[in-house]
């Protein structure tokens, strides 16, 4: 059976969890009146605004930048103050718990004063001092993951062919339907094929030979799941590419990335700064067609498709 309750899938999820609340929020204040033991409107106020910080900070996917949730607790802060200020009643029985702490007549009022006007300034005091006192982080490198790519690419391999790539025309060889013709769709169609199988259509036994290569010469960065968290991933900084993540190859044309398998982190352009990345250039290793394949494997493995130019 399909999951049912799929963590992230807006905005459906989130219109439930709102009814939801709303409906509890209701039910439990309707038995408690019932009862006799209703939340004053102050109480109620406060707890719906926790709710509404819980939903922002913790239900919500992907997660909300702080900045937004603030933002959103300033307007549900309006709300509620509008809520509670609809009618004189609701408005005079809001207030009743602020003015009974100013005026602090009974006991448990002088303690809520006192806790009101003396915890409550250390506290935004101690908050204060800890966001301005400076801390000493590493500078932020601003990397471009992504930088823009050369037209062309020359590529000399270890057998010691010369060729050049235009990177807007240029295809994968090994990119083949059955007919051995270049196809987009081929992937699509043998995603879920066996490159094992002895008669494996040629998509995939291509698929099969990248595979082998990319055992022998790249899994120790990008992982033998191709999640980037190869034996040696972590000695490095920038850390080798996620290719599971959607932020990677999936945003790529093939060819951008045949540049960068072929020429590595010594290769990356001006705005590739500060180059520290460990990435091989792949052609001093390989030959332009073992570069093809392993770039083939890849995008079968994780399922992705390369980014045509669109
Ligand atoms: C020594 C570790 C190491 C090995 C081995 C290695 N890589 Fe990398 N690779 C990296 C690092 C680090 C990055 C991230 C920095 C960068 O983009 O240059 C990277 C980035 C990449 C990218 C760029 C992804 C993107 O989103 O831009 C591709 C594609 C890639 N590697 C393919 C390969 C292939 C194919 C092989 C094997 C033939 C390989 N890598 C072997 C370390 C390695």
């Amino acid at each position: 059976m399909e999951k049912f309750w799929i963590h992230g899938i807006m905005p459906i999820q989130l219109l439930l969890v709102l009814v939801f609340t709303m409906i509890l929020f209701v039910s439990v204040n309707y038995y408690l009146k019932k009862i006799g033991k209703g939340i004053t409107k102050f109480g109620q106020a406060i707890l719906i605004w926790l709710a509404a910080i819980f939903i922002f900070k913790f239900i919500v996917v992907p997660p909300l930048p702080s900045a937004l949730v603030y933002t959103f607790m300033g307007l549900m802060s309006i709300v509620i103050f509008i809520l509670v200020s609809a009618d004189e009643q609701s408005w005079e029985e809001f207030k009743r718990p602020i003015l009974n702490t100013l005026r602090s007549e009974t006991g448990v009022y002088k303690n809520a004063r006192i806790v009101t006007f003396a915890a409550l300034p250390l506290l935004a005091g101690i908050g204060t001092y800890d966001f301005l006192k400076p801390k000493f982080e590493e500078p932020i490198e601003l990397r471009t993951v992504h930088p823009a790519p050369p037209a062309a690419v020359d590529i000399e391999t270890v057998d010691g062919k010369k060729q050049k790539f235009t990177l807007q025309t240029a295809r994968n060889p090994f990119r083949i339907d059955d007919k051995g013709g270049y196809s987009d769709e081929v992937q699509v169609k043998y995603q879920n094929g066996n490159p094992w199988e002895k008669d494996a259509p040629q998509y995939l036994q291509y698929v099969r030979e990248g595979g082998a290569i990319f055992f022998q010469n790249c899994h120790f960065c990008h992982g033998d799941n191709l999640n980037g968290r190869g034996m040696f991933a972590f000695a490095f900084n920038p850390i080798p590419a996620n290719f599971t993540d959607a932020g990677t190859i999936a945003q790529l044309q093939e060819t951008f990335v045949l540049w960068r398998v072929s020429k590595g982190g010594p290769g990356l352009p001006r705005e590739g700064f500060p180059w520290a990345s460990a990435m091989p250039p792949w052609e001093q290793h390989l030959t332009t067609d073992e570069i093809w394949k392993v770039i083939l494997f890849e995008y079968w493995h994780t399922g992705y498709y390369p980014r045509t130019w669109d």
